[in-house]
């Protein structure tokens, strides 16, 4: 009789801590946590400007070189208030947080012709358009550890469209810069910020481990060119949630660099979490690919909700890639109006040079992909796997697509060079995917 209250104090107390732990959403906020620093300036200290002509170039390299220099423990939040902050672009540093006021924006200038360039990415062996060095991104890091760019959601603006037309019009010398940069940094948390008309890449971690980016919303135009969103590249444990993005390209597209280059740097991505990302794109939603030459694995998207695609999954390879693509996951997502449910190919993508091995063929295995509705798709699927390194253990199940013209016209499949199982997929993929009774996908 007395020990009953306390075992139900017990029993409550046991589970309040431990229920909530195996029903509240997961997140990646104890990736890379939120720096409490006490340091503190504002850009206007050393000269900022918001009245969107002042160009605030020495501001922020001044701001950012005390933050280097002076080295305060915890490190130093940059504090940028409200107002329209043109800058050519600059460099972060280390334990620092570039904090965006509600109405700050840090607006890249058109004036293009002396922004610096920087050696290619050893992975890629040259630009990513062209032959040679590549613009710095506007926003670059390099070498850096705990870096936060977060705040009240201000803008980081591109104005990408000088450089836009210059590609129209093939008037570009280098390869456009990037929106935001890292190269080889960890415990970068990019959070509560919009990102707006990237000039090329939005957000392009590369060589890194432990990066964060949520709640953050990236737009460019649909007929943007190469304004992928996020691209996750040669990295790992990267995680992006909770956000908004609609571009010209990939919305999200987890790469490893390009053919002989990224065989030989050999960098693998891996450890990527991709989940409630909403979104529209004239290319595709999730993406592996195509460049992937140091290859591609243990990556996990889910809880995708997306609109006016052109395809909602893709996973790219071609001859001479190299690499691997193994184990992803993609689950529970929405497609709305796309030209493709879901692509897996192994003739996508273009070479760096002639230089490159045609013998050098990608594996592709252990791809599962799980409860999709899709309405207005207008091919459910396309898998097209390689001759001389067939596609292995793909895994559909519960799957639906229906057509262009209500829920009873659903759109073919198309399969080669591929094995795997299929289980409750409407219309039925293909004779290559054998029917699965259960719905387990073994890898
Ligand atoms: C952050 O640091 C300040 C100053 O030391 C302190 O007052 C505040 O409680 C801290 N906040 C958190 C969330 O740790
Ligand atoms: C920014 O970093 C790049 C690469 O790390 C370097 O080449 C460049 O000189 C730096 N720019 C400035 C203004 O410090
Ligand atoms: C910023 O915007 C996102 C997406 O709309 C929202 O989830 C987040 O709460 C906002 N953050 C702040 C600090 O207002
Ligand atoms: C496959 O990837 C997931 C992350 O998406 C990971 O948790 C799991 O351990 C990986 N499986 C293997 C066999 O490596």
């Amino acid at each position: 009789m007395l020990l009953s209250p306390f075992l139900t104090l017990t029993f409550l107390l046991f589970f309040s801590s431990y229920l909530p732990a195996i029903f509240s959403t997961p997140t990646c906020s104890n990736l890379v946590p939120l720096r409490n620093r006490t340091d503190r300036i504002s850009i206007t200290d050393f000269g900022g400007v918001g009245d969107g002509r002042t160009l605030n170039t020495k501001a922020f390299r001044e701001a950012v070189y005390r933050i280097e220099h002076l080295r305060r423990p915890g490190g130093t939040v940059l504090y940028v208030p409200r107002g329209v902050y043109l800058t050519e672009s600059f460099n972060l540093t280390s334990h620092m947080t570039l904090f965006l006021a509600a109405g700050a924006v840090i607006k890249a200038t058109q004036e293009t012709g002396h922004w610096p360039l920087i050696a290619p990415l050893p992975s890629y062996g040259r630009g990513r358009e062209l032959p040679g060095a590549r613009y710095i991104s506007f926003l670059h890091g390099d070498g850096l550890t705990d870096v936060v760019i977060t705040g009240e959601n201000g803008t980081i603006d591109g104005q990408g469209d000088v450089w836009w037309n210059m590609w129209r019009k093939k008037t570009l010398k280098y390869t456009r810069p990037h929106l935001v940069e890292f190269i080889n940094s960890q415990d970068i948390l990019i959070s509560d910020v919009i990102f707006k008309n990237s000039p090329f890449w939005n957000i392009h971690p590369v060589y890194c481990n432990n990066v964060v980016v949520r709640y953050v919303t990236i737009l460019a135009p649909p007929d943007s060119p190469n304004t992928d969103g996020i691209d996750p590249d040669s990295s790992s444990n990267v995680c992006i949630e909770d956000s908004y993005i609609s571009t010209g390209d990939d919305l999200v597209a987890v790469k490893s660099g390009w053919d002989e280059y990224g065989i030989a740097y050999g960098r693998p991505s891996s450890g990527i979490t991709i989940r409630r990302l909403t979104g529209s794109s004239p290319f595709a939603g999730i993406a592996v690919g195509s460049e992937t030459s140091g290859g591609v694995e243990n990556v996990l998207a889910e809880h995708i909700n997306l609109f006016n695609m052109g395809v909602g999954i893709h996973i790219k390879t071609t001859k001479g890639r190299g690499g691997f693509i193994k184990n992803i996951t993609v689950a529970h997502v929405y497609v709305e109006n796309a030209r493709q449910g879901i692509k897996i190919s192994g003739g996508v993508g273009g070479h760096p040079d002639d230089k490159y091995n045609p013998n050098a063929l990608p594996v592709v295995k252990g791809i599962t992909i799980r409860n999709v509705w899709g309405v207005k798709v207008k091919q459910a699927g396309l898998i097209n796997g390689l001759k001389s390194s067939p596609f292995t253990d793909v895994c559909l199940s519960v799957i639906n697509f229906h057509g262009m013209k209500g829920p009873r016209a659903p759109p073919n499949w198309q399969c080669s060079d591929v094995s795997g199982s299929a289980y409750q997929v409407n219309p039925w993929p293909c004779s290559q995917l054998s029917n699965q009774e259960h719905g387990s996908c073994a890898i």
